[in-house]
């Protein structure tokens, strides 16, 4: 092999994709799957495409980062909420992402939680199957390989595990959450409801809001889902990507990661890691939050690197609101004036949320809302 060709890697294209993505999705084993087997190169269904990978934006190796924020006292000493109100809205406008400690949820909880999401997806593929699922609208609980397998240029080296509850007004039946993780997910989605409401009341404060309207807004308890992400070691992580760069589809994100690293934000054009800190939760803002701020509040781009160590286990919770309701979302009253005018039109959660499974996590963007 030629210099130029090690560093280009092989290519990515192939006449029978289609045919391969469907082989792979059959089996029903995800990327553990592959890794099981013991491949030493990935397949080509998972390789980006040269232009991506030429083109990559610079990732920043100086010592920035998100912002941690310290949330103890927030409830019962004002000028302390005070202090944290305005910390979060810096870190909201400058970053879109910060980390949170002194949340209050037991570091034994978050460790609880990952290694019962690493259990579930190293388990025995035959109890791990009949998870697998891409009925999206349908399932509450699912295991898949990327909800966008079908429509992104490239596979990402990543498997989920998917609690959905914005078809069922923040229901969830223990009964078909998976045994391995079960009582871990119960204990945790209590935590993080009302972690994310207490971060809710800080951002309304934060933009001169009354301290519940976002969260009489984002209904935390009536439209959540949960996914339990799975980033096997890659043999060739130069060649793939654990997450492609996106912006969520969220009022906000609350994501616990492991010890692995490999997050990264997207800041002033570069790509910034974002290092695991023991105890912290990451807090992000996504599109619904930006859209209702008429973009006071900015959800950022973000993705997850592969690597050849892992596995890395993350768990991210979005807060998403309640699909079939009436309620019309659209920049908040309060944010706009007359020479600060709505930027977004109206629209439903249902509407947005079909929206975002018609594209690819690359493709999903808010221009689609904006008013023209
Ligand atoms: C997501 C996400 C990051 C991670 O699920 O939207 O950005 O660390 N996850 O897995
Ligand atoms: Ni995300």
């Amino acid at each position: 092999m030629s210099t130029q060709s090690t560093i280009i890697g092989r290519e990515g294209s192939c006449s029978d994709r289609t045919n391969d993505l469907k082989a792979f999705d059959e089996r029903k084993t995800g990327v553990k799957g592959l890794v099981d087997a013991g491949s030493k190169t990935i397949p080509t269904i998972f390789i980006r495409p040269l232009e991506s990978r030429l083109n990559d934006l610079d990732t920043c190796h100086e010592n920035i980062s998100v912002p941690i924020i310290d949330i103890a006292r927030v409830d019962d000493d004002e000028d302390r909420t005070a202090e944290v109100v305005k910390e979060v809205i810096v870190a909201a406008k400058e970053w879109g992402f910060f980390q949170v400690v002194n949340h209050g949820i037991p570091l034994e909880m978050l460790e609880v939680m990952i290694e019962r999401i690493r259990m579930f997806h190293e388990q025995d593929d035959e109890v791990k199957k009949k998870y697998y699922n891409r009925d999206f609208e349908r399932k509450r609980v699912l295991y898949y390989c990327n909800h966008d397998l079908y429509k992104s240029k490239a596979v990402n080296w990543r498997d989920s595990l998917y609690v959905n509850t914005i078809h069922t007004s923040g229901q969830v039946d223990p009964q078909e959450l998976p045994p391995i993780c079960k009582d871990a997910m119960l204990e945790y989605i209590d935590h993080i409801l009302k972690l994310g409401d207490r971060i809710l009341m800080l951002l309304s404060m934060g933009l001169g809001l009354e301290p519940e309207c976002l969260k009489k807004l984002v209904k935390g308890k009536k439209g959540w889902s949960l996914i339990g992400h799975y980033y096997p070691q890659c043999p060739e992580p130069e060649l793939t990507i654990g997450t492609n760069g996106h912006a969520d589809n969220s009022f906000i994100t609350i994501l616990l990661q492991d010890q692995i690293g490999g997050l990264q934000v997207l800041y002033d054009n570069k790509w910034v890691n974002i290092e695991p800190v023991t105890g912290a939760l990451i807090v992000n803002f996504g599109n619904i939050l930006q859209i209702i701020t008429n973009d006071v509040l900015k959800s950022v781009q973000h993705r997850v690197i592969a690597k050849n160590v892992g596995p890395r286990v993350s768990v991210a919770f979005f807060f998403r609101g309640l699909f079939s309701s009436d309620q019309i979302y659209g920049p908040i009253k309060e944010l706009t004036s007359e020479e600060n005018p709505p930027v977004y039109r109206d629209f439903t959660i249902e509407e947005i949320t079909t929206y975002f499974f018609t594209k690819s996590l690359e493709e999903f963007g808010i221009d689609h809302f904006k008013l023209r």
